[in-house]
């Protein structure tokens, strides 16, 4: 073990964090001590701050697993046992993941989709409310689209939500995005905005949460059919209590209170979006240099991860292209999505100018060794 060093996640997530966060989690502190109870309150309280909510209008709900955890939650909580039907606006895989969850819960569910390198068009959106649409519960869509990069006007839709659907409530996936992408919640409308402790604010991997509108959340009770995914119940037991109803990841709890601090520190989202914008900025000048084409071109691209087809050239394999830059530390991305053969390359986590630039010369290295030629075709 002595000498295992990290690799650099250029990657959707898990993310790369600081040291100081994973040394955060050097300590075991017990699920119902008061100093863990303050870790949570802290931590639901920042949330809040991060996203610029109130605290008399959200409640920031922690809850143990993934973001796709939380994500399910939103849809066991807010949809009612019987007759329940959704509006799901899609452009790529972490809509088609809503989709998927509601036909496992025999939730009906609307899709109105677009090409997954295109944004959600608001204006399509209404036609379809127009040409007729159902009773719905609930409305969702993703800010970023990480399986593309697309961000999608999660802002509009909200509103239009709100016009056309005024029984809706409001789901945002801010999974890839919260703390880098300015978001407006409650200028959104949003009920329920979900992210993960390992993304934009770097903490490790191990719960997600949802900021959830107070007045609807209470509204939904009794509505889950899980116990564990009830983010109604689990809301109570943080409220009354301070505290997961079941084992909490102390850890990860520990780790992200000190990621918070280090947001603030940084100078919390401005100063975020600004360092993530400079190693896409980094990243998008050396792959065009070096030929590579991206899969959006403009409208709706966003700063978090990008895109690239793979080059036209019978020596490129990218599994071997992985493979020689992990060998290097350098972690990118398989893509996700179905109409073209493309890598993912994130800067989003504890990455920094210097890392782009130095990924950028492992990437002409690892070409210059397959003998592709550079600029690639
Ligand atoms: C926008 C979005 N939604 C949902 C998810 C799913 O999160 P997880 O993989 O943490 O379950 C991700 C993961 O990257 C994501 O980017």
């Amino acid at each position: 073990m002595s000498n295992v060093t990290s690799k650099k996640l250029f990657t959707p997530g898990p993310l790369g964090c600081t040291r100081t966060v994973k040394e955060a989690m050097l300590r075991d502190v017990g699920s119902r001590d008061a100093e863990m109870i303050d870790v949570i309150r802290d931590i639901r309280e920042e949330l809040l701050d991060v996203a610029g909510v109130s605290s008399k209008e959200y409640t920031a709900v922690l809850m143990q697993g993934s973001g796709t955890f939380c994500v399910e939650a939103v849809f066991q909580t807010a949809c009612p046992r019987q007759g329940a039907r959704v509006l799901l606006m899609i452009n790529g895989a972490y809509g088609k993941r809503m989709k998927t969850i509601c036909d496992r819960l025999g939730i009906a569910a609307d899709c109105c989709e677009f090409r997954e390198d295109e944004m959600v068009d608001p204006l399509k959106v209404e036609e379809q409310l127009r040409a007729g649409g159902g009773d719905y519960c609930l409305a969702a869509a993703v800010h970023c689209e990480t399986s593309s990069g697309v961000v999608n006007p999660v802002g509009e839709l909200g509103r239009l939500v709100a016009e056309r659907l005024p029984g809706a409530l409001y789901l945002v996936d801010a999974m890839s995005s919260l703390g880098a992408v300015p978001l407006d919640a409650a200028a959104a409308r949003a009920d329920f905005v979900v992210s993960s402790a390992n993304k934009c604010l770097q903490g490790v991997p191990g719960f997600s949460f949802v900021l959830a509108r107070r007045g609807p959340l209470r509204r939904c009770e009794g509505n889950s059919r899980s116990l564990s995914l009830d983010l109604a119940q689990q809301a109570e037991g943080l409220d009354a209590l301070g505290q997961f109803r079941f084992t909490p990841p102390t850890h990860a709890l520990l780790a992200f209170r000190q990621a918070l601090r280090e947001f603030q520190l940084e100078g919390g989202v401005p100063a975020r979006a600004r360092r993530y914008r400079e190693n896409w900025r980094i990243l998008q000048e050396g792959m065009s240099a070096m030929g590579f084409r991206k899969l959006l071109s403009g409208k709706g691209e966003g700063y978090i991860i990008s895109t690239y087809h793979f080059p036209r050239h019978r020596n490129f394999s990218f599994d071997h292209f992985y493979a020689s830059l992990s060998e290097m530390g350098q972690v990118i991305y398989p893509g996700k999505v179905t109409q073209a053969d493309c890598f993912r390359i994130g800067n989003i986590g504890d990455l920094h100018p210097q890392d782009m630039a130095h990924l950028l010369r492992c990437i002409e290295e690892v070409l210059a060794r397959m003998a592709v030629p550079v600029p690639v075709p």
